[in-house]
């Protein structure tokens, strides 16, 4: 692990000529969380996601960049279709996505402060409210975070 105090990053959102790094590092995530047959389904529509994403007013990419390396990055959707806020005066909901650190570079903070530019970007477009789907391994991290259950359950159909 590179250890923090040598550590020099660079924060900053991700635009349309990043593609290819955006979509390197989601690779890399992707592969990660498995399982093998999800990540077979997911990888042929990456590209184009991420191309309508950095072209997206609602979607908001961050990258963390180390000596010129894009090292990690955390995405943000602004959703007006989440049910649960759809009878609520303000229906809109930010769908935290996409949180990802290359691992030697992990535990030093950076995927806190990837996940704190999403929630800023929410606040500053008026959002009160962040959503996520955790990986098992994320779960600690984003409850440390103030997350919490929020009665949702899952079936595969
Ligand atoms: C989840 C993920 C993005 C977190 O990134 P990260 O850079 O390691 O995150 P942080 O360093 O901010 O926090 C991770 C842990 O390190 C600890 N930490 C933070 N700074 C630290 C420091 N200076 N020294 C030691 N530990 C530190 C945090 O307390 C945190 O511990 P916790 O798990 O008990 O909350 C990263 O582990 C990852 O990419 N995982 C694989 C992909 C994944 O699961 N993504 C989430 C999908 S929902």
């Amino acid at each position: 692990m590179a250890a923090a105090q040598e550590l020099s990053v660079r924060f900053r959102k991700a635009g349309p000529a990043d593609v290819d790094l955006v979509i390197e590092l989601l690779h890399e995530l992707i592969i990660e969380l498995g399982p093998p047959d999800n990540a077979a389904q997911v990888l042929p529509q990456l590209s184009k996601d991420i191309h309508l994403a950095l072209a997206a007013d609602n979607v908001c990419i961050f990258l963390v960049e180390s000596e010129g390396k894009a090292i990690g990055l955390s995405r943000g959707d602004i959703l007006t279709t989440d049910p649960i806020f759809r009878l609520r005066t303000d229906n809109r909901c930010g769908y935290v996505d996409q949180m990802y650190v290359r691992p030697t570079y992990r535990n030093q903070g950076l995927g806190r402060q990837l996940l704190h530019l999403v929630e800023n970007w929410f606040s500053e477009q008026g959002i009160g409210h962040a959503l996520l789907h955790a990986a098992q391994n994320a779960l600690r991290f984003y409850s440390t975070e103030g997350y919490v259950p929020n009665r949702e359950m899952f079936k595969r159909l």
